[in-house]
């Protein structure tokens, strides 16, 4: 591990796409039961987008759906489009029918975010202000989330933190709503890097040939103007769980 100020990232690269699922699936209920035994409840926040899909399924799947304390978990959103939650866009949509419908989590303690809110920046806070509750943070103090799961875009763009977003240089506002005009739903709402780094663990999933030339430039230049590179807990643990064929072009020697 580098220093308390700057984790260096753990890299995990496993065989292909399901592997991927297989390992992410496992690690969340690893982080899970710790977080239950430490804190007597799990906090995390779901990625959209498709890879993560897998996981969540394999989570609402035995053996792992009832080793999960889902009566302990919280779930919230890392983004979200400017869509209803019926949506076939809905980064909601996606994780309800792979995962919050099949398993036994109380419906208090999902919290989604009102992407069909016409007022997107009172949505956005709105949201922080559910989050702040829920964590009980006092003001000015960012929620610490057990788990943030990421993903990561062919341009380098993490959660809706999309590169030359004015967003990435938000240094208050824990949640914002943007306008992505390079998105396919240009209206998101997303969280912001000052709340993404003061999580006690992230975990970006990526798989597939096409990420490989900006991964590879993501982990080679941290802090870069990419924003998945800029993701760097404070003082949280980092870890890239990657299928081969993502890590195609990683130096051997990482
Ligand atoms: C979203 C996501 C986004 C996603 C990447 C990767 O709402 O689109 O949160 O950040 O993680 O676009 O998407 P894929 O996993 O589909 O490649």
């Amino acid at each position: 591990m580098g220093s308390a100020m700057d984790p260096k990232p753990e890299i995990t690269i496993v065989d292909d796409a399901a592997a991927l699922a297989d390992t992410a699936a496992r690690v969340v209920v690893e982080i899970a039961t710790e977080s239950v035994k430490a804190r007597r409840r799990f906090t995390v926040a779901l990625a959209g987008g498709g890879t993560p899909r897998t996981t969540y399924e394999r989570l609402a799947a035995p053996p792992l759906r009832e080793q999960m304390p889902w009566d302990r978990t919280w779930i919230f959103f890392g983004d979200e489009r400017g869509v209803p939650p019926d949506h076939p866009d809905s980064n909601y949509r996606m994780a309800n029918a792979a995962l919050l419908s099949k398993v036994p989590i109380p419906a208090g303690q999902v919290a989604r975010i009102r992407g069909e809110a016409d007022d997107a920046e009172a949505a956005a806070a709105e949201y922080a202000r559910v989050m702040t509750e829920v964590f009980g943070s006092r003001r000015g103090e960012l929620p610490c989330f057990d788990l943030i799961l990421l993903g990561m875009g062919i341009d380098g763009h993490t959660a809706s933190l999309f590169p030359g977003s004015p967003v990435l240089k938000e240094v208050f506002r824990p949640v914002a709503a943007v306008h992505a005009a390079a998105a396919s739903i240009p209206q998101r709402f997303t969280f912001t890097f000052p709340l993404i780094n003061a999580a006690a663990r992230v975990m970006f999933l990526v798989a597939g040939s096409e990420k490989a030339k900006v991964l590879k430039a993501a982990l080679a230049e941290p802090g870069s103007g990419l924003p998945a590179s800029m993701v760097r807990p404070t003082s949280g643990r980092l870890t890239w769980l990657l299928d081969r064929p993502a890590a195609a072009l990683l130096p051997k020697s990482r």
